[in-house]
């Protein structure tokens, strides 16, 4: 088959990393860019070539998989357009904002019959791959979990609920779908929330229980500075601790005495210690082989339903059930 044509919708900070990577997989061509500020699509373009289109409707023209790389609120009216267009759909986090647009586009993505894949890239990362593999050979009892942010600043929408839907749909639903990844399916979670620096919900904690037994905690913070290591999985096993630390290193404490080993990967250049460059290549994989993408729309709908498990479960005081 000829190089896939990739076409990417918003060329700000994530689609300039999906541009970068894809111009360098020599099955792909970045063939096509729109973005509402044309001048950034025209910057991409000199960067790695393209064509600078002047509507989405250009793009869906000029392009086999669409890639949407635009604020959170856009994604489900680019992405289910993209899906009608006929093409491949990789489409950036979060799937959707709220339940019901969210299951709107599950519904068209399932029913598309072409690759549609969700830009929860921390599944691909090495370090925690590597966690996945540990956890596989132990038998994990309890987590404890963190995901912040140093502010809601930068890109300034990050700090605009009409935009983003909230806070936890920003980096915190990384972390909601990396439960599912490393522990499996959620049955019950309760949850508390507090307003500090911004004018909505700032604070989280969250108690997830699980539908194998295994049960965490997660705490979420919007302005608790960028102290490394912001984002933490510290999993409790038999007479076993296995702590990551963002993805630069895994530390993995065994027996009773208080030693550990260290897996690192710093060296590993951050657009793969991030797991972009495997996501990407994954997501030509499944469009050249066929297969359905290894992360899914139907795992962006339950990231997505995971956030609005928890708001409710604040709003209302009550704990949330799963089936
Ligand atoms: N997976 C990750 O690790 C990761 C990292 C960063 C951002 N993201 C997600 O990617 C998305 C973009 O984030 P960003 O940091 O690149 O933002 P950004 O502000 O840097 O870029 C967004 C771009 O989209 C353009 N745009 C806005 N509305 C548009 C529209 N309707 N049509 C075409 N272009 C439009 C803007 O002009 C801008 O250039 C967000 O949903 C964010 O949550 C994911």
């Amino acid at each position: 088959m000829s190089k896939v044509r990739i076409g990417i919708v918003g060329t700000g900070y994530i689609g300039n990393v999906h541009a970068r990577i894809f111009a360098k997989d020599e099955r792909a061509d970045v063939s096509a860019l729109f973005d509402i500020v044309g001048e950034r699509a025209e910057k991409t373009a000199r960067s790695v070539g393209g064509r600078v289109c002047i509507s989405r409707e250009e793009l869906f023209e000029n392009c086999d998989a669409v890639l949407v790389c635009t604020p959170n609120k856009t994604h489900p009216d680019i992405a289910a357009a993209a899906v009608s267009a006929g093409k491949h759909v990789f489409c950036e986090k979060p799937f959707a904002i709220g339940i019901d647009e969210a299951k709107g586009l599950l519904d068209v993505a399932e029913r598309s019959g072409k690759v549609f894949q969700v830009g929860h890239n921390r599944r691909f990362a090495p370090a925690y791959v590597k966690l996945k593999e540990l956890l596989s050979s132990d038998k994990v009892h309890s987590a404890h979990i963190k995901m912040n942010r140093g502010e809601l600043l930068n890109p300034t929408w990050t700090g605009d609920t009409n935009i983003t839907g909230g806070f936890l749909y920003e980096t915190t639903i990384h972390l909601f779908d990396m439960m599912r990844f490393q522990f499996g399916e959620i049955a019950e979670l309760a949850a508390y929330g507090s307003q500090h620096e911004y004018p909505e919900l700032d604070e989280f904690s969250i108690i997830f229980k699980f539908h194998n037994g295994f049960h965490c905690t997660f705490a979420s913070s919007s302005d608790a500075s960028w102290h490394f290591p912001f984002e933490r999985i510290e999993a409790f096993c038999h007479h076993r601790t296995i702590m990551t630390e963002e993805m630069e290193r895994i530390l993995d404490s065994q027996g009773i005495d208080p030693n550990f080993e260290t897996h690192s990967f710093h060296m590993v250049e951050k657009e793969e210690r991030w797991g972009y460059v495997q996501e990407d290549a994954a997501f030509i994989d499944s469009i050249l082989d066929g297969n359905a993408s290894p992360v899914t729309a139907f795992d962006g709908y339950k990231s997505v339903e995971l956030v609005e498990s928890v708001y409710r479960a604040i709003d209302s005081g009550e704990r949330v059930q799963f089936d």
